[in-house]
């Protein structure tokens, strides 16, 4: 059998509780430290006060925990070069290097390499100039999109349905400094009318093993009304996604990256994210790229994993190591997977904290349920209580998403937190495909 390997988990969401439990499972795994991990992944892990953006903090950490793989839950330690760091001091990660993590931390750079490969995606301009962006929204018309080129925490892209509201965003940007130097270039994009959904692959240069698609739900509100947040529900697979689709998204999308990436110099090593915007033609649905992140979607991430059956260890291992090709293929379950955030009142805003959250117990009874914490804290005398805007995960699975999203809101109906609200409508749009059981 394999070496036992020592694992540092990077980050502390839901997507990182769902990475630990499968983590802490797999017999790949001697030791799994979390840095700085959650009162979730604390039940099953060491956890480490390290933030996932302190790069220096977990280098050493690694160094001197004789940790034998890093991976990597948020973008930002990989675009700030961890998996660089950890690969000078003879580490594995799970996560792309610097330089093929500009994927997501620059939608520029994103844009000219699909655009060079011919990947299909919206047409697009980058401007450091207010008025000759001002003059080309005005050329192209509305409605357009306006992207700050750097990372922005979700909130760098406006969709501007007035000249007036397009010549804001770009002088918020580029004269206003709202976005910092993540602002001081934007890209701006053809709207592109469609349904989104997002695809997930592991890539190690030009091998790319599939894991399937998942439809989140961006906006706070029921009917996806309301601001957007950094999702506030998901499930997978989506049904807008039939196979002869997720061929397409292969064949066109994901695989050309992967050999544009190898071409560039910059070989991907990770979990590719690929948002995508599936647009009607008369030949059928057709993938547009939108956008690429370099790491696994939360609460994405958590339906997935929930799906996977193949001990995912085995997957970011061979994903950090070059050796994916060498791999069987992946096993998954026949459920569907539905995931539900509970927020603290007032997200995607300032968020309520402090407030006591019982009967998760009752929620994790529940056949096919699980429950993954994000921004909760312990009080002293051991009380639950949330502490962030997103605080808990609830998982399902079902034969179907109608089934998965039924065991869900049980779940959620049995814990008590009056400080806490939900979407009551997570997968409306799978059901709505779905044929009735
Ligand atoms: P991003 O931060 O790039 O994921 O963009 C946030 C959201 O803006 C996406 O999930 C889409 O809903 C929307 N969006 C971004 N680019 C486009 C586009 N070119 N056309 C239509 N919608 C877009
Ligand atoms: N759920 C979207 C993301 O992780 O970016």
């Amino acid at each position: 059998m394999a070496k036992r390997l020592n694992i540092l988990l990077v980050g502390s969401g839901g997507r990182e509780h769902a990475l630990a439990l499968r983590i802490a499972a797999s017999p790949l795994t001697a030791k799994l430290i979390a840095a700085p991990g959650n009162v979730g992944i604390a039940e099953i892990a060491e956890c480490v006060a390290i933030t996932a953006d302190d790069v220096p903090g977990l280098v050493t950490f690694a160094v001197d925990n004789s940790v034998d793989l890093v991976v990597v839950g948020p973008e930002v330690a990989l675009v700030a070069g961890l998996a660089d760091r950890l690969a000078e001091k003879g580490i594995k990660a799970f996560g792309p290097s610097a330089a093929a993590a500009l994927l997501e931390g620059s939608k520029s750079f994103m844009k000219d390499i699909v655009a060079k490969y011919g990947i299909p995606t919206a047409a697009y301009a980058r401007f450091r100039d207010g008025v000759a962006a001002k003059a080309y929204v005005a050329e192209q018309g509305v409605p357009i999109v306006i992207k700050a080129d750097g990372l922005a925490a979700g909130k760098g892209v406006t969709i501007a349905n007035t000249q007036a509201e397009a010549q804001a965003a770009i002088d918020e940007a580029l004269v206003g400094g709202r976005f910092g130097a993540a602002g001081h270039e934007i890209v701006i994009e053809e709207f592109m009318a469609g349904e989104e959904a997002s695809y997930f692959a592991l890539v190690d240069g030009e091998t790319v093993v599939p894991l399937g698609s998942a439809q989140d739900h961006k906006a706070v509100g029921d009917g996806d009304m309301g601001p957007n947040t950094g999702g506030m529900g998901a499930y997978s697979p989506a049904p807008v996604v039939t196979p002869a689709l997720e061929q397409r998204i292969l064949d066109e999308i994901v695989s050309p990256l992967a050999r544009a990436m190898v071409a560039e110099g910059r070989p991907y090593r990770g979990v590719i994210f690929a948002g995508l915007m599936i647009v009607p033609t008369p030949d059928g649905p057709k993938p547009r790229l939108i956008e690429i992140n370099v790491r696994f979607g939360d609460p994405e991430c958590q339906v997935l994993l929930t799906r996977l059956e193949t001990d995912p260890v085995t997957l970011m291992l061979a994903t950090a190591e070059g050796k994916l090709a060498d791999l069987p293929p992946a096993r998954w379950r026949k459920e569907a997977a539905l995931t539900v955030v509970l927020c603290a009142q007032g997200y995607p805003g300032t968020p309520v904290t402090g407030t006591e959250i019982k009967g998760l117990d009752d929620a994790a009874s529940i056949d096919g349920v699980t429950v993954f914490h994000a921004g909760t804290g312990r009080a002293a005398d051991g009380r639950l209580l949330a502490t962030g805007g997103r605080v808990l995960n609830i998982v399902a699975t079902g034969r179907d998403v109608a089934e998965a999203q039924a065991r869900a809101y049980r779940a959620v109906d049995s814990i008590d937190w009056p400080g806490g609200f939900c979407r009551r409508d997570i997968g409306w749009r799978a059901i709505a495909r779905e044929p009735v059981s």
